[in-house]
């Protein structure tokens, strides 16, 4: 299983210590790609748990909640 995302941001998203201090020093880190509150992740992984392996999909504007569709399935 795979994403095809887009992303528009040209550098990193620092996390500073404030940051972690707020959520009790951790953090998680979208690694999805459609998370609605990047770089944090906010749940919408779980969109994903379906996917099949080999297959690349792509949700309508990056959102868990778009429309599914299939890539590429080798
Ligand atoms: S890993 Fe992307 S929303 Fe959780």
């Amino acid at each position: 299983m795979a994403r095809k995302v887009t992303q528009d941001e040209q550098g990193p998203y620092v996390i500073d210590a404030d940051e972690l201090d707020s959520q009790g020093g951790t953090v998680a880190v979208c690694q999805c790609g459609l998370s609605d509150n990047k770089p944090h992740c906010d749940g919408s992984h779980q969109a994903t748990a379906d996917e099949d392996d080999g297959v690349v999909y792509e949700y309508a504007d990056d959102s868990a909640d778009g429309e599914r569709t299939v890539v590429s399935d080798d």
